[in-house]
């Protein structure tokens, strides 16, 4: 168990590991190409280290050779012995089940944790059948998927879901006919960028740079944010502008944050950003922000916590099928750490009083972006707050406790 306490300003510089989506893509890609890739800045978490064991599985080699630098050969996959366990990671299993339906003669079975066993698998299966895929399995893993050539397909993806697209895509490498995928609201473009640093198809072996994780800086960024007399720096960071939600809401609240430095890394926009405690207003967020800050809820309702006003949040109902139900988890972690907040229909309401009683424990669901929003609450509200479980925070951000500590945020 963990708790967080009241902590004197946060300053210098935090770091965060590589993009988990970015880092997904470039494994799976490097493992589908004709050559050599090599990666630097994977995001080492446990999620990440599933895809790395399921790539060997279909006999790829992965190679660690340093810190955050990893070295795949790619070319034909192998059907495994044994299921894949994708663990927690619903990116593994979309993004695997959409790989393999399209490689001829690759049979593999996917399942995962109990969490991960009861999320929306439909929603790929669907598509997938229409472009002739053969899986066995219906809306949950697992799921048992013989390769075989596809034809191609047009897709509404709705609701919008980045891992449905990408999986369709890798269906698609080897498809007769073309996939497309139309967006109502665009969701993460990083599987359309990373196809094209590896110049395919047909994909060639290339080196792919991934930035800072801005899923996982969402933490360090609102703790800056309102902890008084912060001041925060966290260097080489995924700026793509559809990942870019959190920080575009946080300045309409007043937050003072400042990207610098922009530049284009692997195909994908790098940036520098600086966050130093501001007073904080209340927001009202429109469901069409909601895919370029999804992941960021749980940490975006915390600064709502501390903002002055009621803050609306629209939309949210993919939340509820998220590795918890996180619309509930969030409202009921607030309720607990003395935050007015309810669920009406898919929006969120919660009333900002500036300041938060805290002096909670909250119940994580075993969900690794609930525990360490409500340990960031914590580094700010009156009294401590504790956190059920804490062992799935390396799900995404293994060094989490680190970090914040370096910063001067008071985790134990
Ligand atoms: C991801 C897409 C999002 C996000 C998830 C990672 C990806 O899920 O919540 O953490 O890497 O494509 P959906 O595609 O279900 O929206």
């Amino acid at each position: 168990m963990l708790t967080a306490r009241r902590s004197g300003p946060l300053a210098g510089e935090a770091r965060v590991p590589g993009d988990k989506s970015c880092s997904h893509r470039a494994l799976i890609l490097g493992a589908m190409a004709q050559g050599e890739t090599e990666i630097e800045g994977l995001g080492e978490s446990a999620d990440v280290l599933a895809t790395v064991d399921a790539l060997r599985a279909f006999g790829r080699p992965v190679e660690r050779i340093g810190a955050g630098r990893w070295r795949i050969a790619g070319g034909n996959w192998q059907s495994p012995d044994e299921p894949i366990d994708c663990g927690n990671s619903a990116t593994t299993a979309r993004l695997l089940v959409g790989a393999v339906a399209g490689m001829a003669g690759v049979t593999a079975t996917f399942t995962g944790d109990p969490s991960l066993c009861a999320r929306p698998m439909l929603r790929l299966v669907e598509p997938l059948r229409r472009m002739g895929a053969d899986i066995d399995g219906v809306d949950r893993l697992p799921l048992t998927v013989r390769g075989v050539r596809l034809s191609g397909i047009e897709h509404d993806n709705e609701p919008p879901s980045a891992q449905v697209k990408a999986a369709l895509l890798l269906a698609g490498l080897a498809a007769a006919a073309p996939v497309t995928i139309r967006e109502r609201m665009p969701s993460r473009d990083h599987s359309e960028i990373m196809l094209r640093e590896f110049g395919g198809p047909p994909l060639r072996g290339t080196t792919v740079r991934i930035g800072g994780d801005p899923s996982s800086a969402a933490f360090p960024l609102v703790a800056a944010a309102i902890v008084p007399g912060s001041d925060v720096r966290l260097s080489g960071m995924l700026a793509n502008p559809l990942r870019l939600g959190l920080i575009r809401v946080l300045e309409r609240m007043g937050a003072d944050l400042a990207l610098s430095n922009e530049r284009r890394q692997s195909g994908e926009v790098i940036a520098d950003i600086r966050v130093r405690h501001a007073p904080l207003t209340c927001c009202r967020v429109a469901a069409g922000e909601v895919p370029a800050l999804i992941d960021e809820v749980p940490a975006l309702a915390v600064a709502c916590a501390f903002a002055d006003g009621q803050s609306v949040i629209e939309g949210l109902g993919e939340l509820r099928v998220k590795e918890s139900d996180r619309l509930a988890g969030i409202a009921s972690g607030l309720e607990a750490c003395g935050v007015e907040a309810r669920v009406v229909g898919d929006d969120l309401h919660i009333v900002g009083r500036g300041s938060v009683p805290g002096g909670a424990s909250v119940s994580t669901g075993g969900d690794h972006r609930i525990a360490m929003a409500f340990l960031t609450l914590g580094l700010a509200s009156e009294q401590p707050v504790s956190v059920d479980r804490d062992e799935m925070i390396a799900t995404s951000f293994r060094g989490f406790v680190d970090t914040m500590r370096a910063l001067g945020g008071d985790i134990r």
